[in-house]
């Protein structure tokens, strides 16, 4: 489970040392959560994207937050906080070792009303969901992106934003495929299928972030979205 991005950051080591480390961390049981991961090596959210993840949520006033990948409840745990006792995260994890992790966290954080957790295969249960969100965060594996993008778009509300973890592979997105050592090259041409879905979409508006192993927000301008 180790996040190898992770020790490979697209950024110059002294931003990185200021946007990871002198940026406070999280506090309280979360904090120690958070750094019981990194000692761990659980490939969970660095703290840049978890400071800007926290203060996102709490500028869009979201109230109900989907994420894909919950891993041991961290960034479910640090969303719910930020929202608060009015907002509500449903999180979905198809693996049972990080399941039984994340519902000790969400009690241990007394976050059982706040959080749902739903076991199973993001492909099979995105299209049960009924719901809309008014933030989505999907955080599982890369490759499966573009698959699960059209029902994150049907399920986001208008204005609302999807917010998708790990999508510059170091840079190597932008290499000639070539360049790309096979064992990674479908990741490369999904994570590029990804930016060639959404960058010029008519209907979407989209930005790109350099946190962490980068990050893409895309926020959809009207109900339906062809994609
Ligand atoms: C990077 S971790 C999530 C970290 C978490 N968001 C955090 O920052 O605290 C990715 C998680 O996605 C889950 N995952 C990967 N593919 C999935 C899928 N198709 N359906 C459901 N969960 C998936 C993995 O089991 C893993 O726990």
């Amino acid at each position: 489970m180790r996040n190898e991005m992770m020790h490979r950051p697209v950024l110059k080591d002294e931003i990185l040392d200021l946007v990871r480390n002198r940026q406070r961390q999280m506090d309280g049981l979360l904090g120690e959560i958070q750094q019981q991961a990194y000692t761990d090596d659980v490939p969970i959210i660095p703290n840049e994207t978890a400071t800007f993840l926290r203060f996102f949520l709490k500028q869009i006033q979201a109230k109900k937050v989907l994420e894909i990948g919950t891993a041991i409840g961290f960034s479910a745990s640090l969303m719910a906080q930020a929202m608060g006792e009015n907002g509500h995260v449903t999180t979905i994890d198809r693996f049972d070792v990080m399941i039984r992790k994340a519902k000790l966290t969400f009690e241990k954080m007394g976050l059982t009303e706040q959080i749902t957790l739903i076991e199973g295969d993001a492909k099979e249960v995105l299209p049960t969901l009924e719901d809309t969100y008014d933030f989505i965060f999907m955080d599982s594996a890369k490759s499966k992106y573009i698959e699960f993008l059209p029902e994150c778009l049907r399920l986001l509300k208008v204005n609302g934003v999807i917010m998708i973890d790990d999508v510059f592979q170091a840079g190597t997105v932008m290499h000639d495929v070539k360049e790309v050592p096979k064992s990674q090259r479908t990741i490369y041409r999904k994570l590029n299928s990804l930016y060639d879905a959404v960058l010029a979409h008519p209907d979407l508006t989209v930005t790109i972030l350099p946190l962490g192993d980068g990050v893409l927000m895309i926020s959809k301008d009207v109900e339906n979205i062809e994609i």
